[in-house]
């Protein structure tokens, strides 16, 4: 039985005030013995360090928005895994949709991000995904399964059993439209497929397979209720923490 992961992804939103808030209010509304799923949050990397310390003695684990593959030098704007770990992140997504369509991102770099993300021991959160155009015209599949491969090249078992994979349909991600619980199942059982083909029975099994894209607190249930789907890579709703709070209640 896969233990389901919720985590907040709050990109280029909240400064170091309305980090401190929103940590304090999901602390406090949420009873952490009672926790059934894992819960982490990824602030901006401005605020890491700060939420770090406010997340200390609690269940919630802190993760990242982006790395860079590289150690250390001239990369101006960048940010290492060593300085992930040293602010305290075990998680950091890679590969998100925005990364890809806005900065550019291709599947060699952000392979390149994973293998080095797994040397440090931080846990990536790989997201993948197809556009509308691409959903539109059949291909999804071929899509989500160029990803995949080229994504976790070189990438060994051992390495792969620290790996998240987060299915977010780019043309779900801050519109409002979420895929169907059944669309998105069957996208997750072609990646479970994928990662069979590769690593075998037993870390395709164990693989956390999360969904992104307009989850909010009214379709998390039924959504985490599928078989294949095993958390939720949340935007916009992990902003309230109303929201997100019912979200990790809901797993
Ligand atoms: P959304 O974003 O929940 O606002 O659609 C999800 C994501 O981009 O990870």
């Amino acid at each position: 039985m896969r233990r389901k992961v919720i985590a907040g992804n709050w990109k280029m939103n909240n400064d170091l005030k309305e980090t401190q808030n929103l940590i304090s209010k999901l602390t406090s509304g949420l009873s952490m013995d009672n926790l059934n799923c894992d819960v982490i949050v990824c602030p901006a990397f401005t605020s890491l360090s700060e939420a770090h310390t406010l997340l200390k003695d609690t269940k919630i684990k802190l993760g990242a928005q982006n790395m860079y593959f590289e150690t250390s030098g001239a990369f101006t704007g960048e940010i290492s895994d060593s300085m992930l770990k040293s602010v305290g992140c075990e998680y950091v997504i890679i590969g998100h949709s925005e990364r890809r369509t806005i900065f550019g991102e291709t599947d060699e770099l952000i392979n390149n991000k994973i293998k080095k993300a797994n040397l440090s021991a931080l846990k990536p959160i790989f997201c993948v995904g197809e556009l509308l155009e691409e959903r539109e015209a059949g291909i999804t599949e071929k899509v989500i399964e160029k990803q995949i491969r080229s994504g976790l090249m070189d990438i060994s078992s051992e390495e792969m059993s620290n790996i998240i994979i987060a299915y977010e349909p780019v043309w779900a991600i801050g519109t409002g439209k979420t895929a169907s619980p059944e669309q998105a199942d069957e996208v997750h059982k072609f990646i479970r497929s994928l990662i069979y083909d590769k690593y075998g029975a037993s870390i395709s099994e164990n693989v956390i397979i999360q969904y992104g894209g307009s989850v909010n607190n009214k379709n998390a249930k039924e959504l985490l209720s599928k078989k294949d789907i095993d958390g939720a890579l949340v935007g916009g709703a992990s902003l309230k923490s109303d929201a997100f709070i019912e979200i990790i209640l809901a797993a």
